[in-house]
């Protein structure tokens, strides 16, 4: 089965957050179970930069009102996966990150530069494609390709069958009237089954209401999101399509993240010699500043500082988890309040909070390896990565019960499978509860190996979802 994978992030090249990593990771995956996947990504300075040599393949043309005709380049991922690289420069040769301009505003014309990547992954999937690899399915991934699906529903002739895939439905892609015709879609399309939502058209909605099958990255996410107080508008939609939802739990990349061999790490280590982790939290307290101290529990959180992740909890507790004694590195960018909250809190602890602002992925390495405890109190998560990388880094992650933390972290209380601290309310009571069940727990080291045991055995490879997908393929 050939399958074209759209995607706006690809790792390790182009990532603000999860979508990045899967995008990296999964086609590798789906590859080493024979499928053909092959993935269409827009040509970004650094993918440029790392594919100095792509080739022209080809021009996509004609694609309707006022997109564009951009070049195609072929190019091959270190771990084998065919890239087909979308270049048009005044598009995607933008600096910083691919959705906001230097000042931290979205780019005024977002919705022509997904419009194009979406339309392109159409064209790749009709007749009109002059490429001599014709995808059998189009994956697209997020509001910035559900346009894909769109797109392919209105085109004519023999054309590919679409995925949707959902990470997180509180980006929704929203843009005026106006853009319907610059994106050269029929007036038809403005409707309630359509692309329109609330006055505004919505790329999400378009591949939601439009994808032949659709998949979000967790079973417990897929049922949320069709309840009206999770489904951010989208709950009716996600009922009518309810047939074509499922929830396939994500992986993770087990050899970018793996104790075992992590060259970003000051030593390595796996579970039948965990002294390497030892050596990592003191090198980490070092190397930020903290008070090296073996004696105090090292908390640590990973994330988009944004409402979703929950961490104004943490602020809010933050003073009564350090005085337990314990310790807490944050590393993390986002809503500038929130970086501003975060910053003076650690100015006003300096021996036992470090906080650094930004994107740093080889400093994410070294916090999972060199702390005890991970927090994520998300309100909602549709998967989230960092527990898993959590899990296997032998540091036991505090979540709450929802999403895919919901569906890959085991309390403690069940003494057979434990492998964190799962709590339910998003209060900060019940986060500060759960916190301190940890710290306690750590204290006891006979059950703290359990609960590391217990995380680093767990199977969080690619295989599993891989399999799950090609099945999903294979009905549509
Ligand atoms: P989300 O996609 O909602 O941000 P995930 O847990 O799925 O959440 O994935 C987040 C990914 O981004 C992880 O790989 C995490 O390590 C990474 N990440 C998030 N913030 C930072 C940061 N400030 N520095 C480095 N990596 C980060
Ligand atoms: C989104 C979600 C996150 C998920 C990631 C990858 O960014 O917020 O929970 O892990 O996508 O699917």
């Amino acid at each position: 089965m050939k399958v074209l994978f759209a995607t706006s992030e690809l790792a390790p090249w182009v990532k603000t957050g999860g979508l990045g990593d899967v995008a990296g990771a999964l086609p590798a995956a789906l590859r080493a179970l024979g499928m053909d996947v092959r993935v269409l990504v827009p040509a970004y300075p650094a993918l440029l930069e790392a594919f100095p040599d792509a080739e022209e393949i080809a021009q996509p043309h004609w694609l309707g009102g006022l997109l564009p005709t951009p070049k195609l380049k072929q190019a091959l991922a270190p771990d084998g996966t065919p890239l087909l690289l979308l270049d048009y420069p005044h598009y995607f040769d933008r600096p910083g990150n691919p959705y906001l301009g230097p000042e931290g505003r979205s780019w005024l014309d977002n919705h022509l530069r997904f419009g194009l990547l979406s339309r392109v992954a159409a064209w790749l999937g009709s007749e009109a494609s002059t490429l001599d690899w014709q995808p059998d399915i189009v994956h697209c991934h997020d509001w910035q390709t559900g346009l894909a699906a769109a797109y392919l529903h209105y085109l004519p002739g023999r054309r590919a069958k679409s995925l949707f895939t959902l990470h997180n439905l509180a980006f929704q892609g929203l843009f005026d009237h106006a853009s319907l015709f610059e994106l050269g879609l029929p007036d038809a399309a403005w409707q309630i089954d359509g692309v329109e939502f609330y006055g505004y058209l919505s790329f999400l909605k378009a591949g939601l209401q439009h994808a032949d099958a659709i998949t979000t990255v967790s079973p417990s996410y897929a049922r949320e999101i069709q309840t009206d107080a999770e489904g951010m508008g989208m709950a009716g939609l996600l009922r009518h399509r309810a047939e074509n939802l499922s929830g396939i739990l994500n992986g993770i990349d087990t050899h970018t993240w793996n104790p075992a061999t992590d060259h970003h790490l000051h030593q390595t280590y796996g579970a039948r010699h965990m002294d390497g982790k030892a050596a990592n939290k003191a090198s980490l307290q070092e190397e930020l500043g903290l008070e090296r101290r073996a004696d105090l529990p090292l908390f640590a959180v990973v994330s988009r500082l944004t409402e979703q992740k929950g961490l104004d909890l943490l602020l809010a507790v933050a003073p009564q988890l350090l005085k337990l004694p314990a310790q807490l590195v944050v590393l993390g960018s986002g809503e500038h309040s929130m970086e501003h909250s975060w910053t003076a809190l650690a100015q006003k602890h300096k021996s036992r909070c470090a906080v650094t602002i930004g994107f740093d992925e080889a400093l994410a390495h070294r916090i999972e390896a060199g702390a005890d405890i991970f927090a994520m109190p998300s309100r909602f998560e549709p998967c989230g990565l960092n527990q898993m990388y959590s899990l296997r880094y032998g540091t036991p992650p505090v979540v709450r019960a929802t999403g895919g933390l919901a569906d890959t972290v085991v309390d403690a209380a069940d003494e057979k499978h434990g492998n964190g601290f799962v709590f339910g309310p998003a209060t900060t009571d019940a986060l500060l509860l759960a916190l301190q069940r940890a710290a306690t727990a750590w204290r006891d080291p006979k059950r703290w190996r359990l609960l590391q045991k217990h995380g680093m055995a767990r199977d969080s490879s690619w295989a599993h979802a891989a399999r799950q997908y090609i099945e999903l393929y294979g009905k549509l």
